[in-house]
């Protein structure tokens, strides 16, 4: 794990000595890997990234020691991606361009983000959670397994702003948010749930309800939503969606059996 193959690394990045990168990691242009960052093996860092960034204290005491941060295996960052010292981010994950990663954040395994996402800090994400483009997580936010975040969903945690009082919300296993949702302070989405494009989210989202508009309401179970053409449900999606979900040379059902009944949170509706 230590030491590094110094061809894969571009001549203008900037490594820190107190770094530990795997032999066979790969760094692009004008790139800065901090103190104390750890990249295992088989990951991609693009140009102009920035990994390990201090916190402000590092620009005011000589004291300063910069937290660990760690980059899973296989992951793939790209260009302009700045991810703050003090996090942990599981094997597999790929972004976008841009994106933003406070400290204190833990992500999982296999997740992704998009283009211009912003992680504000001492957020939690699960396994396989996908953020589209432009999603905000305000700090404090916690994040299942399997979630679905569409492009400029907007995570608060201040409801009388300014203030010091944050209430991350959560959004659990296999919830679906969609393009442009805004969740108040503290709400719940429950395992399942789908908030509509342009929701206002101010209450908890039951598990498998179908909420929408501006204050979201509940609209009905999202088990009931049939495709028109296949006259097939929809939902749960996980039942008819698998690429990149740890189901994918399998199928859904099977793949929760094998889980022993752990993942099983999506039952058929029933009457
Ligand atoms: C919530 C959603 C799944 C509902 O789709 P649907 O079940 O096909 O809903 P319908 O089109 O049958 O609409 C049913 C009613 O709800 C209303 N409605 C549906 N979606 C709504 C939304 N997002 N906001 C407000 N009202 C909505 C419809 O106007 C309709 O009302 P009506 O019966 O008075 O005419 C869909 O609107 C949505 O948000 N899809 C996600 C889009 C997205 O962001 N994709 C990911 C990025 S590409």
């Amino acid at each position: 794990m230590r030491g590094c193959d110094l061809r894969k690394i571009h001549a203008t990045a900037q490594v820190s000595e107190n770094a530990k990168i795997a032999a066979d990691v790969t760094i692009g242009a004008f790139s800065i890997i901090y103190d104390n960052v750890h990249i295992e093996h088989g990951v991609h860092i693009g140009p102009s990234v920035i990994l390990g960034e201090p916190h402000s204290a590092y620009y005011r005491s000589e004291e300063y020691e910069n937290p660990p941060l760690m980059i899973g295996a296989g992951s793939l960052i790209r260009s302009g991606t700045v991810v703050y010292a003090g996090s942990t981010i599981g094997e597999g994950f790929q972004c976008g361009h841009h994106v933003v990663i406070r400290e204190g954040t833990t992500i999982g395994a296999h997740c992704s983000a998009g283009t211009f996402c912003d992680i504000e800090g001492y957020c939690t994400l699960g396994d396989y959670v996908r953020l589209h483009s432009h999603v905000h997580l305000c700090q404090h936010t916690v994040v299942g397994n399997c979630v679905w975040l569409f492009p400029g969903v907007t995570v608060t945690n201040d409801l009388h702003p300014p203030s010091d009082e944050f209430r991350g919300a959560m959004i659990e296993d296999y919830a679906v948010v969609a393009t442009g949702a805004v969740l108040l302070p503290g709400v719940r989405i429950g395992n399942s749930a789908v908030v509509g494009a342009s929701a206002l989210v101010r209450k908890d989202v039951p598990p498998h309800a179908l909420v929408a508009q501006p204050p979201a309401r509940v609209m009905g179970d999202v088990r009931q939503i049939i495709l028109s053409e296949a006259g097939e449900p929809v939902y749960p999606w996980a039942t008819r969606f698998k690429r990149g979900m740890p189901w994918e040379d399998t199928d859904f059902e099977t793949w929760s059996r094998e889980q022993g009944g752990r993942q099983h949170p999506i039952a058929p509706v029933r009457g």
